[in-house]
């Protein structure tokens, strides 16, 4: 049984960048967690942690869950390759990250496509929504578990961003996703992919003028404090796929399986109902640690919608038209 709670086993993982401690008993099969993010606050953090908890508490003695945050034991360009090798067995990235699979989860980063996260919850609990969850397993042996919600996104710069047109000439780090480095072009200004976790760096040192992430992302790796501010534009979902591999399932007795499949349900719908409280918290959190944000009139938020919307159409033949119009109906 785990001695100490998982949050401060994170947290110490956090505070360290370190090795995972390896507190399960013998005998249970120890079941690796990756994931890139970090603090406490974050609700990816938060929910990790509470499906371990629930893991190690209520499959005691068979499976425990060692939690691994911060890109500590793999970071986003290793994790899919590795949860394929069975170095890890579940991780979270963002639904952005899945480009070399399939270019269907591109309708999750099409720009104002969700009004907001209860839009975009609407839209994973449809047929079409509930598909795409299993959509790379034949293929990849990707298994999705749910959908966690990790907020809206917000573009960040070394100098304020009021209109599109404020962002020309501009580099801007991306995640690796196609849709999302067209969508910076469209502003004239230049994508480039990194790695979560060098994007801290990138801005301090002006690799890059600036990114675009949520709250609790801007407020967890402090990107606040390189950046002249955020602009509350709202453009884009931030959104994970805590997910699993076929061959880890498999592995499972029927009823192991069964509760396992369980926890990961009711933590995914915890997780979903109380990320908008953690994406308020931590929104204020970087005005209290000394962060600028700036509004939007409705006419300066039209042109960001202006320009950004027309990508829509340059990825409909690799998304499907009829999906596209399933999320923004939704
Ligand atoms: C990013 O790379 O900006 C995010 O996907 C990180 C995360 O997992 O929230």
């Amino acid at each position: 049984m785990k001695k100490i709670s998982l949050a401060l086993t994170s947290l110490a993982l956090a505070l360290s960048a370190g090795t995972a401690v390896a507190n399960c008993d013998s005998g249970e099969r120890v079941v690796k967690f990756s994931h890139v993010t970090g603090g406490t606050t974050h609700p990816k953090v938060v929910a990790a942690n509470n499906f371990a908890d629930r893991v190690n508490k209520e499959m005691n003695g068979k499976m425990c869950i060692e939690v691994f945050p911060n890109s500590t034991l793999f970071g986003d360009s290793k994790e899919l390759e590795a949860l394929l090798l069975g170095d890890v067995q579940l991780l979270a990235p963002s639904l952005s990250k899945f480009g070399s699979y399939t270019e269907k989860f591109g309708v999750f980063d099409l720009p104002f496509v969700f009004k907001d996260m209860d839009h975009a919850i609407r839209f994973t609990n449809t047929p079409e929504g509930k598909d795409l969850l299993l959509e790379m397993d034949d293929y990849a042996g990707f298994v999705g578990l749910g959908y966690w919600m990790s907020g809206m996104k917000y573009f960040s710069a070394n100098k304020p961003l009021l209109l599109p047109s404020d962002a020309e000439g501009m580099k801007f780090r991306v995640q690796t996703s196609d849709v999302a480095k067209q969508m910076i072009s469209a502003m004239d200004a230049s994508p480039q992919a990194m790695a979560f976790s060098e994007v801290y760096g990138a801005l301090q040192t002006g690799v890059v003028d600036g990114q675009e992430n949520t709250w609790s992302n801007t407020y967890t790796k402090k990107f606040y404090e390189v950046q002249d501010s955020i602009t509350e534009t709202n453009h884009q979902l931030l959104a994970y796929l805590f997910m699993t591999s076929s061959d880890f399932l498999a592995s499972l007795s029927d009823e192991d399986r069964a509760q396992f499949l369980q926890i990961a349900d009711d933590v995914t719908q915890e997780a979903n109902l109380s990320v908008k409280a953690a994406e308020a918290a931590n929104r204020a959190n970087i005005l209290k640690a000394g962060g600028k944000i700036n509004t939007l009139t409705p006419e300066q938020r039209q042109e960001w919608v202006d320009t950004m919307k027309p990508v829509w159409t340059q990825f409909e033949k690799y998304i499907g038209k009829d999906l596209i119009n399933a999320a923004a109906g939704a």
